[in-house]
């Protein structure tokens, strides 16, 4: 039986938490393996709603065991409230449901700071990040400086730790005019937060290889969405990792053959957050209705998505570049009563026709969309369970995009509800 990852084909958004939640159904472990509490994602089980951000989708489900890979950077003071605001839910969580890898980094309130100072400083060329540290976090990771989850269990050695981060901080707060932070007062916010997270700490890595030779299913859960990566995004407009589904090897100590089956998961349309190219992006009427009717605000920021038509050009290529083997397409409902939708099926660059994203920024601000129009539907597809339920025209445009993306589609989902879902071909059946 093949383990599932499940992988955003867009910007993000495109409702991961949602797919995630009902495949866990399926699966007996969930993890996290890039990203941090920029990630937000939405789940609604019988009209109760739950945003989580770091914590896997899994967790809301009882019985499942959550893990968050050595791929994720973890903000131990985010982590802890958010703990708390689900305890509160009635979620029950504990070192016996949630294990986080030990040698995971740490972001830092100085990594906060530090990337909103920057996003200040950049003006209009701000990206527009959600200021939760996470870029500078990688930042610190790859220069061999971050203080890892672990770290924490070892008090004598911490101070030095943090006096070898502070020498390349402080260097960077003095040049923009910040106060310098002291070690002891760094160790003394560490050491508060400590029993807080540690308990949770272990060997990530063994703990998937054990789950899987007792033939327990695992269900990858990425963050952001292939256009967001590092490598293959709208670069530099991207977050710091990379999110495509061979991350979940690195980001967990699985190896390559983690996963026998990449689930990209497809918005309907297009939305985005924060700045970028964004080529069927619609600034009038169109882009107005896709973000009242889909609700498009952010989780974690509360910042307004912009919104478009469905990129399919786009889409081809992140999910050749991830290796989707299926797709779920979100959000259909959403679409419900447009006379007529429009769907970029290549670019025109200086009279040129493209069929694939350029790679440089100049060329993928300049990139005009060709349309083609597909005709839309009156009847409501809202709650849809069964293909058979479908008005044929919303038939029509599934069918028109699998054809255009080059993918097939395994699920639809109609709504943000749990069940609310047509299943075409099981992921784990696959
Ligand atoms: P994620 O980051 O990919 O998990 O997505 P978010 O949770 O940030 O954003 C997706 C939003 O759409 C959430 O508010 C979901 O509740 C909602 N949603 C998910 N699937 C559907 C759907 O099929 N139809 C509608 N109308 N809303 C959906
Ligand atoms: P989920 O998992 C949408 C975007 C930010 C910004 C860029 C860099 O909910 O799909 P960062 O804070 O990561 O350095 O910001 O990436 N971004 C997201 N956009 N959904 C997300 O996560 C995102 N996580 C980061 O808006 O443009
Ligand atoms: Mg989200």
């Amino acid at each position: 039986m093949a383990d599932v990852a499940v992988i955003g084909a867009q910007w993000g958004d495109e409702g991961k938490g949602k797919v995630v939640d009902w495949l866990s159904a399926r699966a007996e472990v969930v993890v996290r393996f890039q990203g941090g509490h920029n990630a937000g994602h939405t789940l609604v089980v019988d009209g109760e709603v739950y945003k989580l951000s770091l914590l896997p989708s899994g967790i809301v489900r009882e019985g499942k065991m959550s893990v968050i890979g050595n791929g994720v950077v973890v903000d131990p003071w985010a982590l802890a409230e958010e703990i708390a605001r689900l305890q509160k839910q009635g979620v029950s969580i504990s070192p016996v449901n949630l294990v986080i890898a030990e040698n995971a980094a740490l972001i830092l309130p100085l990594h906060g700071e530090l990337d909103a100072l920057r996003e200040a400083a950049a003006g209009d060329g701000k990206i527009g990040t959600t200021k939760r540290g996470i870029g500078p976090a990688y930042e610190d990771k790859i220069g061999r400086r971050a203080i890892r989850l672990i770290d924490l269990a070892h008090p004598g050695s911490l101070k030095e730790k943090v006096e070898k981060l502070l020498t390349h901080h402080n260097a960077l707060r003095r040049g923009l005019g910040e106060q310098e932070i002291t070690p002891d007062e760094l160790v003394a916010k560490l050491k508060e937060v400590t029993p807080k997270v540690l308990p949770f700490a272990g060997p990530v890595w063994k703990l998937l290889h054990d789950a899987r030779k007792a033939g327990k299913r695992i269900l990858y859960e990425g963050a952001q969405g292939v256009l967001l990566d590092v490598d293959h995004g709208t670069y530099p407009y991207v977050t710091s990792s990379n999110v495509v589904a061979g991350q979940a090897a690195a980001g967990t100590g699985l190896g390559p053959k983690t996963s026998g089956y990449v689930l990209g998961i497809v918005k309907a349309y297009t939305t985005r957050v924060g700045e970028g190219p964004f080529p069927t992006e619609d600034h009038g009427e169109h882009g107005q209705i896709l973000g009242e009717r889909g609700r498009e605000f952010g989780t974690v920021t509360g910042r307004k998505r912009r919104c478009g038509w469905f990129d399919a050009v786009l889409v081809r290529q992140s999910l050749k570049i991830s290796g989707v083997d299926g797709i779920a397409l979100t959000k259909l409902d959403v679409l419900d009563g447009l006379p007529e939708l429009k769907v970029c099926v290549g670019y025109d660059l200086d009279g040129k026709q493209l069929d694939h994203f350029p790679a440089g920024m100049d060329a993928q601000s300049q990139v005009k969309p060709v349309y083609e129009t597909i005709p839309g539907w009156r009847d409501s597809t809202e709650g849809a369970r069964s293909w058979a339920d479908l008005p044929a025209e919303a038939v029509k445009y599934v069918r028109r995009l699998e054809e255009l993306i080059e993918c097939p589609v395994a699920l639809v989902s109609t709504s943000p509800e749990r069940e609310d879902v047509i299943l075409m071909r099981d992921p784990y059946e696959s």
